[in-house]
């Protein structure tokens, strides 16, 4: 079988390692062969490939990133569709595609296989917003990067007495901020699913202060105060049309200053929390994603997408994994909340 394999959406640490798995047991254990598309979507649509050797893979685990580069292009658009993609697969032998991406990617994924194509899908997002999967690649890797910032933002912070704000990403979902907020023992942690007043957070840093400490506060990018409609937004919109997060820790840091009288300083971690070499969990992780996509392409099973439940990898139809938020339930926001203030 000849698998081609791509990369699409925002970039994650552990595609590589996808990458990787896929590629070693398809060649270890079926004699398969790989060609990569380069830059997402955008490669199927211009049957833009590249060759992947098992040489090619070597010591790619660890590297973060893609190797084949990543976009959001819409495979249905610029001349692609179900048709010439097919055109495309069948000039250059490929038998089937492995896509790698988050709930686009999954969505444009189902669309095609319901047009006939030989597609398996392996979720990935550092927000973890994905319902299907217990998990998803690139998010421990971010929280371990945010929770280091938050460490060294802690330091500073002690050092002058000031309140340090925090903000990561996550888009609709509070998952990077709750586990690297926990992690780094932040005072109170701020999450799209549990909007609160600028009373109730000044209180809690008040009350750290009081303390003698210097309170740190963790936000999420889409979290909202309660008289804010929308997550804040000032960088217009992405290529599907969705506003870019990012900025609500630049809002609340000055709110804080001015009514607590506490120095306030806000820090946007932003892209660092994708950059770099993936987390030991993560390279293990995706290397088992990339192995279970190539058994279920010889499984034929099109139109399924690997997934993380328990310890377990499994298997669910694309279909009724997407469309659902995996949002972060109360309980687990309670558990929290006990530790702020
Ligand atoms: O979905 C992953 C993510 O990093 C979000 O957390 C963030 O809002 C968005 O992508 C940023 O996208 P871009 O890389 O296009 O700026």
């Amino acid at each position: 079988m000849k698998i081609g394999i791509l990369t699409s959406g925002g970039d994650c640490p552990g595609l590589n390692a996808v990458i990787r798995g896929a590629v070693l047991k398809g060649v270890i254990s079926h004699g398969a062969e790989f060609v990569g598309f380069r830059w997402g979507w955008r490669g199927v649509v211009e049957g833009d490939t590249i060759p992947i050797t098992r040489y090619d893979v070597r010591g790619l685990s660890k590297q973060g990133g893609t190797i084949l580069g990543s976009s959001r292009t819409n495979p249905f658009e610029g001349g692609g569709g179900p048709e010439a993609i097919q055109r495309m697969l069948d000039q250059q032998r490929i038998d089937a595609i492995i896509a790698i991406g988050g709930e686009g990617t999954l969505a444009a994924a189902r669309r095609l296989t319901d047009a006939g194509l030989n597609i398996v899908g392996v979720p990935k997002t550092i927000d973890n917003d994905l319902a299907a999967t217990d998990y998803s690649f690139g998010f421990d890797t971010a929280v371990e990067i945010a929770t280091e910032a938050i460490d060294r933002l802690r330091t500073t912070a002690e050092s002058h007495g000031r309140c340090m704000v925090v903000e990561v990403m996550g888009r609709h979902v509070g998952w990077i901020a709750l586990h690297s907020g926990m992690a780094g023992g932040a005072h109170a942690i701020l999450i799209p699913e549990q909007p609160q007043s600028v009373e109730q957070i000044c209180e809690w840093v008040e009350a750290v202060r009081n303390r003698g400490r210097a309170p740190l506060v963790v936000v999420a990018e889409g979290f909202r105060l309660p008289d804010m409609a929308e997550a804040h937004s000032h960088k217009g919109l992405d290529a599907f049309r969705r506003p870019r997060l990012g900025g609500i820790a630049e809002l609340l840091a000055p709110l804080i200053e001015e009514r607590t009288g506490i120095e306030s300083r806000d820090t946007v971690l932003g892209h660092t929390q994708r950059g770099g070499a993936p987390s030991a969990f993560d390279r293990v992780f995706a290397t088992r994603l990339g192995m279970a996509a190539v058994e279920a392409a010889y499984d034929k099973m099109w139109g399924s997408m690997v997934t993380l439940r328990g310890t377990d990898i499994e298997i669910v139809s694309i279909a009724e994994a997407i469309g659902t938020l995996n949002s972060v339930p109360q309980t687990r926001y309670d558990e929290a909340r006990i530790l702020f203030g």
